[in-house]
């Protein structure tokens, strides 16, 4: 299997290096398909985006294959892992028949956003995930564990419970995120994991403008009122076709993809659906202006959210929901433009550490 693997990479390789040579690296790629609406009147963008993009022909992207595994306890304990990201609705949904069952809030799954049961580069992939944990966390202000995060998503993206954290179900998650990080050294990053890093926007995200990229591109899949497509009636636990994007059945304003940067990469490098990072469908400002359409939408509210990220600070410039440390308002948090936030940010921080205690120096009075 190792081999596999092996020699599936470095034809990955080879064919990213090739591709690499005809459109060259993302960052410099004008966009490959014109837009269907009109330009906005300001569209510069800046350059480069903030967080750095990884080499496309860097990465070797595995995809380990659960049904190879044996029909053992551990096999079996991985695809069930894999069931439940992929199943998410049949098994711990709002409308399993067992009530004590009932996890997950909405009729989403996991791999609503972790596409691909999780293997997608830049499709909020699982891969190196399992290396990376217990992590410190902003959001809660301390060092947290993988059930924690997953449990992070249920109670948001899912709008739901959290999971018990030494049940099957949760060891099942858990098992499967293992395995696909397999051969994931702690510490090291892997490329491909997030959403994406496309430039920014120097004009606000312009939900108006948005609003019409969606009625052509988004609508057909995702509805006119942005609430899917069941795959049968409400209440069989059969999901969704295509998943609601706002409404009551969606993920709730504490969830992650209710942050713009994260969202609009992720629609960037996958929607619509079946679009990968490398020949992304929509413009720059496309991406950025639907998305922030989209999430001027209606959801579930989250109580307590004031109490996220306890230290300020550390709270991300795209939080749509305060309480904020700087002087921005909660809009320009929502849409951006985010390089003058992170700056005012940045001066804080280096302000901060000026300001805390120094040690003295070795050679005074000692
Ligand atoms: C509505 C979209 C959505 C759904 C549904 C969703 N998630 Fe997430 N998930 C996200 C976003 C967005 C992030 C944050 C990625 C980031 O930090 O850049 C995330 C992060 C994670 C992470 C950490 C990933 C990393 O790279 O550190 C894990 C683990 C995770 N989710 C598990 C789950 C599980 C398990 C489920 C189902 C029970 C689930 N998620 C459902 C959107 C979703
Ligand atoms: C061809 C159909 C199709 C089109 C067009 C499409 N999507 Fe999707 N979208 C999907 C499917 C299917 C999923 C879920 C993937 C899965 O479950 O494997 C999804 C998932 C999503 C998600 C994460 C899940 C959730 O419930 O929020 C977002 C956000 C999203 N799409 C936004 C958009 C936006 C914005 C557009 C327009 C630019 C768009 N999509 C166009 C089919 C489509």
């Amino acid at each position: 299997m190792q081999t596999s693997f092996t020699t599936a990479a470095f034809g990955a390789v080879a064919i990213a290096g090739i591709t690499l040579l005809i459109i060259g690296p993302p960052q410099n790629r004008t966009d490959p398909v014109a837009s269907t609406v009109p330009p906005p009147v300001a569209t510069a963008l800046t350059t480069p985006a903030p967080r750095a993009r990884p080499a496309a022909a860097e990465p070797q992207w595995v995809v380990p294959d659960a049904d190879a595994l044996p029909d053992n306890d551990w096999g079996r304990t991985v695809r069930y892992g894999r069931d439940l990201i992929t199943r998410t609705f049949a098994l711990i949904g709002p409308e399993v028949a067992d009530p004590s069952r009932r996890y997950a809030g909405n009729n989403l799954s996991c791999e609503s956003c972790h596409l691909q049961a999780g293997t997608k580069q830049f499709g909020l992939p699982f891969q190196g995930v399992f290396a990376d944990f217990p992590n410190y966390r902003a959001r809660s202000g301390a060092v947290g564990t993988i059930e924690d995060r997953i449990n992070g998503c249920m109670t948001r993206s899912m709008n739901g419970k959290r999971l018990p954290p030494d049940g099957p179900d949760m060891t099942a998650m858990v098992a499967y995120l293992k395995f696909l990080s397999e051969g994931r050294p702690v510490g090291a990053a892997t490329p491909g994991r997030g959403s994406g890093a496309m430039p920014e926007l120097i004009r606000a995200a312009d939900p108006v403008r948005g609003k019409a990229v969606y009625a052509k591109i988004c609508a057909a899949c995702h509805g006119p009122a942005g609430q899917g497509q069941r795959v049968g009636a409400v209440g069989d636990a059969k999901g969704y076709t295509f998943p609601p994007l706002w409404g009551p059945d969606s993920f709730n304003d504490g969830a992650g993809m209710v942050r713009l940067i994260s969202a609009a990469n992720f629609v960037r490098s996958n929607m619509p659906n079946g679009t990968t990072w490398q020949t992304p469908a929509l413009s720059v400002p496309d991406a950025w202006d639907v998305t922030a359409y989209v999430q001027s939408q209606p959801r579930p509210q989250r109580a307590n959210l004031d109490r996220d990220f306890p230290k300020r600070l550390q709270r991300p410039v795209d939080s749509n929901y305060g309480p904020y440390v700087d002087a921005f308002s909660q809009e320009q948090h929502r849409l951006g433009p985010f390089a003058p936030i992170r700056a005012a940010i940045a001066e804080m921080k280096a302000s901060a550490t000026a300001k805390a205690p120094q040690p003295k120096p070795l050679s005074e009075g000692r």
